[in-house]
C-alpha cells in the first residue's frame, strides 16, 4: 500500500513549558511509523520529539561511518528551534555572532558575557540537537586557569554541552585540562578568526607547505589532547582531506571542500539575510534578506494607507 505523506506539524509548543521527556507536538492524525529525523508519530496525534540527544560521544562515534554531521550557527532561540527541528545534529553558537548580530569587523571585540547571553537563549531551543558554543577572544588564550573558567561559565550559566576554542599545538593543554575535568571540547584550526591580523585579513590558510604542515600538526595535536571533533575553517580541499584521513576524530569543514566527515554555515549566509554578502565557500538556501525587506517595506505602506490594522486586527 502506498505510503501517505505525513500530515502538517501544527504550530510548535514551547519545550521549557513541558517535562523533558514529555515533549510533544501535535498533529491532526497519527499512526504510530517513524518519520524524519526519528520522531514517532504516536496513535493519538502526538509526535514525540526525538529522545536520543546527539552528543559529544554519539558524533565522535560518527567517524568513519559515512554519516554527514550537519551544522549550523544560530544565537538566539527561534532559530536553535528551527535549526534542530530541520535535522541539524550540532548548533553552534559561533563569536561570529560579533560579525553577524552586532556588525563588528571581526569576532575581536566579542566578550564572555555575550557568549552566555546568547547560549543561553539558544540553549532554551534545542532539546536533543548538540550545542556548541565558541570561547571568545582572550578567554583562553593567556592562561590554562583563564579558559578553565570561561568554559566553566559557558557550560554551568550558558547551557552548553561542549565548548569550540581555535588553536593547533599552542591549545592543546587547555584542551588536556578541559577534556579531563569532564568539558567536551570542539577544536578549530586553519583560518581561525580570531587570528585575523596575523594572517591579514581572513584569507585562506594552508596553501604554502610550510603552513599546510603547522595546521595538520596543529589538528593532529589537538586530536591528542582529546577534542571530540574540530572545525576545518578556509583550506585547500586537498589538505582538509589529508587531515581528516589522519584524525580519528569527524572533521567538520567550512571552505574546506567535501571530504571533511560534516560541514557548518554561518546561518546568515546559508540563509541570505545580507543580500550583499555571498562567500564563495558558502551556499544560499534562501533569500530571507530580500523577503524581510520586503515584508517590512509592505507593512510600512500598509500603516501609512491606513490598511494596518484592520477591524479583525482590533479589538471591540
Ligand atoms: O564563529 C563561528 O560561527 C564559527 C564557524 C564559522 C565555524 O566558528
Amino acid at each position: 500500500m502506498a505510503r501517505q505523506p505525513l500530515p502538517p506539524m501544527l504550530p510548535h509548543r514551547d519545550p521549557l513549558r513541558l517535562p523533558h521527556r514529555a515533549l510533544l507536538l501535535r498533529t491532526p492524525v497519527g499512526d504510530g511509523r517513524p518519520c524524519k529525523f526519528g520522531r514517532v508519530v504516536g496513535r493519538y496525534g502526538q509526535m514525540a520529539a526525538p529522545t536520543k540527544k546527539i552528543t559529544a560521544v554519539s558524533l565522535r562515534e560518527r567517524k568513519g561511518q559515512g554519516d554527514k554531521i550537519v551544522a549550523v550557527t544560530a544565537y538566539d532561540v527561534a532559530f536553535a528551534r528551527l535549526a534542530e527541528r530541520a535535522g541539524v545534529d550540532i548548533v553552534l553558537v559561533g563569536d561570529s555572532l560579533g560579525m553577524v548580530v552586532q556588525g563588528c569587523s571581526s569576532t575581536l571585540p566579542v566578550t564572555l558575557d555575550e557568549m552566555v547571553y546568547h547560549s543561553r537563549a539558544a540553549a532554551r531551543g534545542v532539546s536533543s540537537a548538540h550545542l556548541v558554543v565558541d570561547m571568545p577572544f582572550m578567554s583562553y588564550q593567556a592562561s590554562v586557569e583563564d579558559g578553565m573558567r570561561a568554559a566553566g561559565r559557558l557550560m554551568k550559566e550558558g547551557g552548553a554541552h561542549a565548548v569550540k576554542l581555535e588553536g593547533g599545538e599552542e591549545a592543546a593543554e587547555l584542551v588536556r585540562r578541559l577534556v579531563a575535568v569532564g568539558i567536551p571540547v570542539m577544536g578549530h584550526v586553519g583560518m581561525t578568526p580570531q587570528s585575523v591580523h596575523k594572517f591579514g585579513g581572513f584569507k585562506l590558510q594552508g596553501r604554502t607547505e610550510a603552513q599546510a604542515r603547522t595546521i595538520a600538526a596543529g589538528a593532529r595535536a589537538i586530536a591528542d589532547a582529546g577534542v571530540y571533533a574540530m572545525v576545518l575553517e578556509s583550506i585547500p580541499a586537498a589538505l582538509a582531506a589529508e587531515i581528516t584521513a589522519a584524525v580519528p576524530v569527524p572533521t567538520i569543514g567550512i571552505g574546506a571542500g567535501a571530504s571533511c566527515d560534516g560541514q557548518v554555515l554561518v546561518m546568515h549566509d546559508l540563509l541570505g539575510l545580507d543580500p550583499d554578502w555571498s562567500p564563495r565557500f558558502a551556499r544560499r538556501y534562501a533569500e530571507l534578506g530580500r523577503a524581510t525587506e520586503k515584508a517590512f517595506a509592505d507593512y510600512a505602506a500598509d500603516v501609512r494607507a491606513g490598511r494596518f490594522p484592520s477591524k479583525k486586527e482590533s479589538f471591540s
